[in-house]
């Protein structure tokens, strides 16, 4: 099993909403994906896969009969495609804004240091975007997301009263200003979490699919 950081393509959506739903109340409009990944000219949508190599045949011992030989080595069994998304994100690069406008791992695989790739994904892509800071609302009562935050050294900066309309609880207004220091405490956090948690990172130094570079 491999673990890729991509941005998020369309047939992800399916994936994507299914742990959102699990995730959000409410959660996004299915459409929301639709228009961040083909319309938005500011969207840097992320997904993190878990991709399997097994093959059908691998476990199966090898046939006796001549012909069966043969046909195996003309017909080979096709790999099983057992891809799964685990969690996902989205960041908005708006002037000298980043902003993270979402971030979910799937309930069944929180706490294996996937929502912190993620997140750490989303802050190098705003450092290689030129942002100066980088900034997303939380509630006040998730403290396992604020955990992860204050990891990457945002700080609260403000309070929005009533700012989920389902419950109308608070939210906090949390950022991090890119200064040299925060850039360096980055780098280190990135090299620990590749050597804790191994991935393949196809998303923070890769130009928008769509848009090229920006
Ligand atoms: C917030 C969320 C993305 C974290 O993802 P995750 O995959 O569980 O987190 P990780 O395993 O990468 O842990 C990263 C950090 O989160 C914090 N954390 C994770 N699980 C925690 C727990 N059970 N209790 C307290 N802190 C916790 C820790 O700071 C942890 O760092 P550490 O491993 O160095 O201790 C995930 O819990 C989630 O999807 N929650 C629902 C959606 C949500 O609330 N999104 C945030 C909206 S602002």
């Amino acid at each position: 099993m491999t673990l890729t950081l991509r941005y998020m393509k369309v047939p992800d959506i399916k994936q994507v909403s299914a742990i959102d739903h699990l995730s959000f109340e409410p959660p996004w409009p299915t459409d929301s994906y639709n228009f961040e990944i083909n319309q938005s000219t500011v969207s840097h949508m992320v997904v993190l896969e878990e991709r399997q190599t097994q093959t059908n045949g691998a476990s199966k011992p090898e046939p006796i009969r001549l012909w069966d030989r043969i046909n195996r080595i003309f017909n080979p069994e096709p790999p099983i495609p057992s891809n799964r998304i685990v969690g996902y994100g989205g960041l908005w690069k708006i002037a000298d804004e980043a902003h993270v406008s979402t971030i979910a791992t799937h309930p069944s695989s929180r706490g294996n240091g996937y929502g912190e790739i993620l997140l750490a994904g989303m802050f190098g892509k705003a450092l290689l975007l030129g942002a100066e800071y980088i900034v997303l609302e939380v509630r006040v009562s998730n403290h396992v997301a604020q955990g992860l935050y204050n990891k990457y050294g945002f700080t609260r900066h403000g309070v929005k009263e009533n700012y989920y309309r389902s419950d109308r609880e608070d939210a906090y207004d949390m950022r991090v200003m890119f200064s040299t220091d925060v850039v360096t405490q980055y780098h280190t956090l990135y090299n620990d979490l590749k050597i804790k948690r191994p991935f393949t990172d196809d998303y923070t130094e890769v130009p928008h699919p769509r848009r090229g570079i920006g």
